[in-house]
């Protein structure tokens, strides 16, 4: 017996669902509600209890066990093949896992998906490679451009219904199977368009399920805009194990994937690529990729740094100010978080005296890497103060650490590391907080490199220019 469908009003912004339609949502949107039917089948049910938590629901057949007596599984992961990927997921794909990869549009997901691919097949057996977005031909294209030699076991097809990509996966069992993305595929049970949050939402169910009848791992591509995220992949960020985000500026070539959330790994790993003629390469010696010049030292540039997952990457911090001519002064920030800045800009200020009242200032840091760790603070502070100056090291140096409201520089982790890589990379001074610098092993530090711990802005700014 079929069920009445029932109508809601679903908000396209966070996916929040109104019986009515409201002229503004509970998040604050502004006519984004929009009507979607429901039946409420089978899908729906799973989905309803998902979301309610519950986690088991084996018919009462569910029960507790003792903490300690729970055998702890070891993932047997499967490789990608791309260490930077592998790194980002925590080891490899974990069968049955299901993973979001969300990115703009353009920015390289589904090459560095069919990349992926390719190279499972190739050792693992079938993988499953469904587009709702290209055509065979078209993805053909990509894969003999990217890939090499393709292997026989890499299926490809192109599909957007939700209950064909479920049959076909059934019966050609893949290894891997691969949706991209997942805001062109639609369920016949719902009568929304492709990509509204309730499709998005019973099609991510509808995947979870397959991954974890067959235990394979699944790939769901979803676009994402600048702006921020949609609501149809954010509604499925709860029910996925790994979400992974894909970033980059268009016009470099360096490409950013990091973990947000991974049950099988950390979230503090980053994978770098760089976007080629032949498809995304593994960057492996990621320190120093963001920078361009650093053999002359300029003012209004600094070197800083921050620690990613387990790998120091260095950055080069540009500023410019110039006289106010009309109005507010502007603080413009590419890369580095505008509060941060304004904050940077009060101590500035209140410490070293520097007046920026009258002065549009401009920061920017170099590379499109965005650099969203405190430790960067320093290095923003110092560029700042040397533009003012109208003075530049004679050195190369690096600086790096936290800039508290008082002006004191805080401690950043693992500035063991930063510092060692920088003498290595051979700059002659690398400016830190005290604490950070107290717990250096100087004995492993090359003599060419010298160590400046300092405790606040003042005496940082001294050093830097003295
Ligand atoms: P794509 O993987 O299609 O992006 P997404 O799936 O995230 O939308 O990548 C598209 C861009 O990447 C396209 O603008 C061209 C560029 N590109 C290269 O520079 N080299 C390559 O080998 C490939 C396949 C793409
Ligand atoms: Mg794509």
């Amino acid at each position: 017996m079929s069920k009445k469908p029932q109508t809601v009003w679903v908000c396209q912004e966070c996916g929040y669902e109104s019986p009515k339609w409201l002229g503004r949502c509970i998040c604050g949107a502004f006519g984004s509600m929009v009507e979607e039917t429901v039946v409420p089948d089978d899908a729906q049910d799973t989905r309803r209890r998902v979301s309610a938590g519950s986690g088991e629901t084996a018919g009462g057949a569910a029960r507790p066990k003792r903490l300690k007596k729970v055998g702890s599984a070891e993932y047997a992961r499967i490789k990608t093949g791309i260490r930077e990927l592998d790194r980002v997921l925590g080891g490899g794909l974990v069968p049955g896992s299901l993973t979001l990869i969300s990115g703009e549009p353009g920015i390289g997901k589904s090459t560095l998906i069919i990349q992926a691919a390719a190279k499972i097949a190739a050792q693992e057996g079938t993988v499953l490679y469904v587009s709702g977005e290209e055509s065979e031909e078209q993805i053909k294209m990509r894969a003999d451009r990217v890939c090499g030699s393709l292997p026989d076991s890499l299926l490809v097809m192109a599909e957007t219904n939700m209950e064909n990509i479920m049959a076909v996966s059934e019966s050609c069992k893949p290894k891997f199977l691969i949706i991209d993305s997942i805001q062109t595929i639609y369920s016949d049970t719902l009568d929304s368009a492709p990509g509204s949050v309730s499709q998005v939402r019973t099609c991510g169910n509808m995947l979870m399920k397959i991954g974890k009848s067959w235990n394979v791992p699944v790939f769901i591509v979803a676009h994402v805009t600048k702006s921020g995220e949609l609501a149809g992949p954010k509604t499925v960020e709860h029910l996925v194990d790994t979400v992974l985000h894909f970033s980059g500026e268009r016009d470099h070539e360096v490409r950013i994937l990091r973990a947000f959330k991974n049950r099988f790994g950390t979230t503090s790993e980053i994978g770098a690529f760089r976007m080629e003629e032949h498809g995304l390469m593994e960057i492996q010696d990621i320190s120093a990729t963001f920078l361009e010049n650093t053999d002359v030292s300029e003012e209004g540039s600094v070197i800083t740094a921050v620690y990613e997952g387990s790998r120091p990457v260095f950055l080069e911090v540009q500023a410019l100010t110039s006289r106010t001519t009309a109005g507010f002064p502007r603080r413009t920030a590419v890369g580095v978080d505008q509060k941060r800045l304004a904050m940077i800009l009060a101590v500035l200020e209140k410490k070293l005296g520097l007046n920026l009242s009258d002065q549009d200032v401009y920061v920017n840091i170099v590379g499109g890497l965005r650099a969203d760790r405190t430790s960067v603070d320093l290095g923003v502070a110092l560029a700042i103060y040397s533009t003012i100056r109208g003075a530049a090291p004679s050195r190369r140096v690096v600086a790096f650490g936290e800039v508290g409201l008082t002006g004191e520089l805080r401690s950043v982790q693992n500035a063991d590391r930063i510092v060692m890589e920088a003498a290595r990379l051979g700059y002659q001074q690398v400016i830190l907080p005290e604490r950070s610098a107290e717990r250096i092993d100087r004995s492993k530090i090359p003599s060419s490199c010298q160590i400046a711990g300092v405790k606040n802005l003042y005496a940082a700014a001294h050093v830097f220019l003295d």
